[in-house]
């Protein structure tokens, strides 16, 4: 039977252009950029050129991006290292119910440390209400982090507002944009972020390795300490392939963006379709209006997550729960609480699907119809 990925929102597997550099920069640039001798400056050329370009993909300068191990990393720098710089001038964080667990657990041990965070929460469709952003904030208010696209819905918060709203306060503006990033268009400047958290693997880069986002101007204390690397804002030799591939998988997914998304749009449809013609009884968590177009959520009548995931794996179809990080444990989602509240249903029935490289209607088709079969085999 052939196998179906449907988890790209966990991770997709590299796009074959991003390999071929990759081994001929693992291959040809071995150097440390940090090197005075030719074979530094070389590897310092190939690091600052693919800088460069991930710099222009948000609308951002070559000197506001940090390289660092990959979205947690950028997530942690940027709510650790803002709140660092700024706790004299307040101790106040506001954040949502349905972050990423990279920001939600930092903020947490931020709690233990004196600071006050405001969990927003969300509505059925996973959206924070501006009015309820509006009446967390405070004169002491430090540091807004609201994700751009959620992880396990789609959900796409009302970023572009809460930045206008922002502009003229002191609070710093982060926003985690790991699920979005090649999938919308994101100008820094439109979104009035001040800081902004980017994935290479989400994208068909490598594992490994994101970038922050750090408008000039910013307070932000650095994480990790040792060389100048970074401009000193995160030490260690850089991972000169992973820039490189990285670099390569955000030029084409920038080129082919307009394309990817109709292409999911379809997926969703094609997926929906077959399950109402098989008179599955299910429905579609998330925003219809503002949603990430390759996450779908749905709830499945009658199923239990755990016995559903396993049929699924049993029939080469290979879709999640929610989160990368709670997969395979029957811990309930967090964001799926956040919007339906501890007694919901949705809570023990609903799957991740999310697409990516490599997928075709015909292929999502099929796995529509292998699902829909595993539903009518155990649904009660
Ligand atoms: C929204 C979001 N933020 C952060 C991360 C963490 O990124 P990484 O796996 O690169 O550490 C993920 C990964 O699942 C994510 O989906």
């Amino acid at each position: 039977m052939e196998t179906i990925y449907l988890d790209h929102a966990a991770t997709s597997p590299m796009h074959p252009e991003v390999v071929e550099v990759m081994t001929k920069a693992f291959a040809q640039t071995f150097g440390n950029p940090s090197s005075i001798h030719t074979e530094g400056r070389q590897a310092r050329k190939v690091l600052d050129d693919a800088r460069t370009s991930l710099a222009r993909a948000i609308g951002a300068k070559d000197t506001e991006i940090i390289l660092t191990s990959g979205g947690t990393e950028a997530d942690n720098m940027a709510i650790f290292g803002a709140a660092n710089m700024l706790k004299s001038k307040g101790k106040h964080i506001i954040t949502t119910q349905v972050e990423h667990h990279a920001v939600l657990h930092a903020c947490e041990k931020l709690e233990k440390e004196g600071f006050e965070v405001t969990y927003l929460p969300v509505d059925e469709s996973g959206r924070i209400s501006i009015e309820d952003f509006k009446n967390a904030l405070r004169e002491d208010s430090i540091l807004a982090t609201i994700m751009y696209g959620n992880n396990e819905i789609g959900t796409v918060q009302p970023i572009e507002e809460i930045g206008a709203i922002l502009k003229d306060h002191q609070a710093v503006f982060h926003t985690d944009a790991v699920q979005a990033f090649g999938l919308e268009k994101l100008n820094v400047d439109d979104l009035q972020v001040d800081l902004l958290s980017v994935s290479s693997h989400k994208l068909n880069g490598p594992k490994g390795i994101g970038f922050l986002y750090q408008r000039t101007g910013t307070p932000l204390s650095p994480t990790f300490f040792g060389g100048s690397q970074e401009k000193k804002r995160r030490a260690g030799t850089e991972n000169v392939p992973a820039a490189v591939g990285f670099s390569k998988a955000v030029e084409i997914a920038q080129n082919q963006m307009d394309s990817k998304r109709d292409q999911y749009e379809k997926f969703r449809s094609i997926f929906i379709q077959v399950l109402d013609s098989e008179s599955i009884q299910y429905q579609v968590n998330g925003n219809e209006e503002h949603s990430l177009p390759h996450i779908l959520n749905i709830s499945f009548k009658g199923m239990e997550v755990e016995s559903f995931l396993v049929n699924l794996d049993m029939s080469a179809v290979y879709a999640s729960s929610g989160s990368a990080c709670t997969a395979g444990s029957i811990d309930p989602s967090h964001v799926l609480v956040a919007m339906f509240g501890n007694d919901s249903e949705a809570l023990r029935n609903s799957i991740r699907f999310s697409f990516g490289l490599g997928l075709t209607e015909e292929i999502i088709r099929e796995a529509a119809m292998r699902t829909a079969k595993i539903v009518q085999r155990l649904a009660n």
